[in-house]
């Protein structure tokens, strides 16, 4: 069993700590018209053409919500393949990994996405402008999709805080920087935005540039799950196009929705008191007792993924032991038993009568990892039958 539950805190040290790699072209343009575009803005602004431009970079800083780094390092094994992690914290993650920002940046369980472009061995944020405004030109230049964005502003942060950079400090980075790409100053607004970053346990502060993320326009309902963590719990089932998937105590539906973004080929939601919102995707929805759903025949479920009660704030009619067993009766009942598998988000408190349940009912506990709920204990557990593989 893979069990862990401590935030993991700066144990690898990114290569080159201290030192400024050269400044180098990724993606060198492959025709003229590719080269205007990239100096166009420079010599829009009359200054030094780009020394490089590039469309993919191989260093990314990204940061979620604290306390599920360990899931969210397993979801970005699925969604971009195997990267070599140089740094991590309880909420922030340094990976090493050729492909696009705006790929890094669009996945559902990422708060922020930069681009590393540097890194300055100085952890104080003004000693860390001033080493960075001297040299600028050798680091790795923007992306160029942010290029095009003539505006930028510089700031500052350190564990996750916002940081402000005495104005002296500031104004040399920003000197440095419209020398080299061209781009004008501007305090506020949608411009680019490069970022100082310091991390906890490191001495040197990270020059990166923000890749923007769409904004989501749906307000989570009362009870619902965040749609990040939704986002990694389901991709903790292993999406493969021919599941179908249960939630047996769906409540307002986010698993599902978030499991609808990944291969399936049928989505069943069950909740006995509540409605699911926002039923945009193709969910059937049932509402049956979690704890018997005899709608569902035997071995029909390939994916059970569900936030059953905690017994904190859902009302429950018999002892929580009771009540798990029986769920988990159920789960295995309908489980498929070659290739089904669940994964069960349960209060950390009650953790071990889950798996105790698990086991009596010949469920084998492949993982338990510990992660915070708006600052609540929690644990995610996925099982799946014995004769499964
Ligand atoms: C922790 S909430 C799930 C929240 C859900 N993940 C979401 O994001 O909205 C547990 C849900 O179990 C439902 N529930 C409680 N007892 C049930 C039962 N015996 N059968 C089916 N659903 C039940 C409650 O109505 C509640 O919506």
């Amino acid at each position: 069993m893979n069990r862990s539950r401590d935030d993991k805190v700066g144990t690898r040290h990114p290569r080159g700590q201290g030192k400024s790699p050269k400044r180098r072209q990724y993606a060198p343009p492959s025709s003229q018209e590719q080269r205007d575009k990239s100096s166009s803005l420079a010599v829009r602004h009359g200054k030094r053409a780009l020394a490089t431009q590039r469309d993919f970079s191989d260093r990314f800083l990204i940061q979620f919500n604290s306390g599920l780094g360990e899931l969210v390092e397993r979801s970005l094994a699925i969604d971009l393949g195997p990267a070599r992690i140089d740094y991590r914290d309880g909420s922030a993650l340094v990976i090493r990994l050729e492909t696009s920002p705006d790929k890094v940046a669009s996945l559902p369980y990422v708060r922020n996405t930069f681009v590393v472009l540097g890194e300055v061995p100085e952890d104080n944020p003004a000693r860390a402008a001033d080493r960075a405004a001297k040299t600028f030109d050798t680091f790795l230049s923007a992306p160029k999709s942010m290029m095009t964005i003539p505006h930028f502003r510089v700031m500052a942060q350190h564990a996750g805080q916002l940081v402000s950079i005495p104005a002296p400090s500031r104004a040399r980075l920003e000197q440095a920087i419209t020398r080299i790409d061209g781009g004008m100053v501007q305090a506020r607004g949608s411009g680019r935005e490069y970022w100082l970053i310091g991390r906890r346990n490191s001495e040197s502060t990270i020059l990166a540039m923000k890749i923007p993320k769409a904004k989501t326009k749906r307000k989570p309902a009362a009870g619902e799950i965040a749609p990040e963590l939704a986002a990694l719990l389901a991709r903790a089932s292993r999406p493969a196009s021919h599941d179908v998937v249960l939630d047996p105590f769906a409540g307002t539906g986010s698993l599902l929705r978030a499991r609808a973004a990944l291969p399936h080929s049928q989505l069943i939601a069950n909740d006995l008191h509540r409605t699911i919102s926002h039923p945009e995707a193709s969910i059937r929805l049932l509402r049956q007792d979690g704890r018997e759903l005899s709608a569902i025949k035997d071995g029909s479920i390939d994916a059970v993924i569900t936030d059953p009660p905690w017994g904190e704030f859902d009302e429950i009619d018999e002892p929580m032991d009771l009540f798990v067993d029986h769920s988990v009766a159920t789960i295995r009942r309908v489980l498929h038993p070659y290739h089904g598998r669940a994964v069960l988000m349960i209060a950390r408190q009650i953790e071990r009568i889950w798996v105790a349940s698990l086991e009596s009912h010949e469920l084998e506990v492949t993982s338990i990892t510990g992660i915070l709920v708006n600052g609540h204990p929690a644990s995610v557990i996925t099982a799946h039958p014995h004769s499964s593989r």
